[in-house]
C-alpha cells in the first residue's frame, strides 16, 4: 500500500465516523437530550485521529511537498484551499466544545443548536473535503510528482 492509498483508507475510517456524528445530531432533532459525553469523545477522535494523525500527515508531508513543488497551483490548491478547510474543521470543534460546556452548565435550546450546527457543519465540511482530496488533490499529486518518486 503506498502513502496515498493509506490516506484514502484513513478517509474511509473518518467517513464512517462522520456518519455516527450525523446520527447523534439527528437523535437530538428527534427529541433526545444531547449526550455531551459522547460528543466529547467525538471531539477527542477528531483531535487525535482525523486532525492530529491524518491531517498531520497530509500537512507535514504531502501538502508541504505540493506547496514546494507545484508553485502557484500548489499554493492556491493547498495553502488557500485544503489547509483553510483543516483550520475551519478545528474551529468547528472548538465551537462544539463551547456549546457542550454551555449545555452542561445550563441546558438550553440555544446550546443544543450550537451542538447540532457545529457537529453537523464539521461532518459536511469533512465529507466535501475528503471527496475533493480523493478525486482531485491526491490524483493531481500522483500525476505530477508522486508516480516518479515511486518508480525510483
Ligand atoms: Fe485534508
Ligand atoms: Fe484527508
Amino acid at each position: 500500500m503506498n502513502s496515498v492509498e493509506i490516506l484514502v483508507k484513513e478517509h474511509d475510517n473518518i467517513l464512517a465516523f462522520l456518519g455516527a456524528v450525523k446520527n447523534a445530531c439527528l437523535n437530538i432533532i428527534e427529541g433526545q437530550e444531547p449526550d455531551t459525553g459522547d460528543f466529547r469523545k467525538m471531539i477527542d477522535f477528531v483531535r487525535n485521529y482525523a486532525d492530529g494523525h491524518h491531517h498531520g500527515k497530509e500537512e507535514k508531508f504531502l501538502f508541504d511537498h505540493m506547496v514546494k513543488e507545484l508553485g502557484k497551483i500548489g499554493k492556491n490548491l493547498i495553502t488557500h484551499g485544503m489547509m483553510v478547510e483543516h483550520d475551519l474543521g478545528r474551529l468547528y470543534m472548538s465551537d462544539l466544545e463551547k456549546a457542550l460546556d454551555s449545555y452542561d452548565e445550563k441546558p438550553s435550546t440555544e446550546a443544543k443548536l450550537g451542538i447540532i450546527s457545529n457537529a453537523a457543519g464539521y461532518a459536511s465540511l469533512l465529507e466535501r473535503h475528503i471527496e475533493k482530496e480523493n478525486t482531485l488533490v491526491f490524483k493531481y499529486a500522483e500525476k505530477t510528482f508522486l508516480r516518479s518518486l515511486w518508480i525510483k
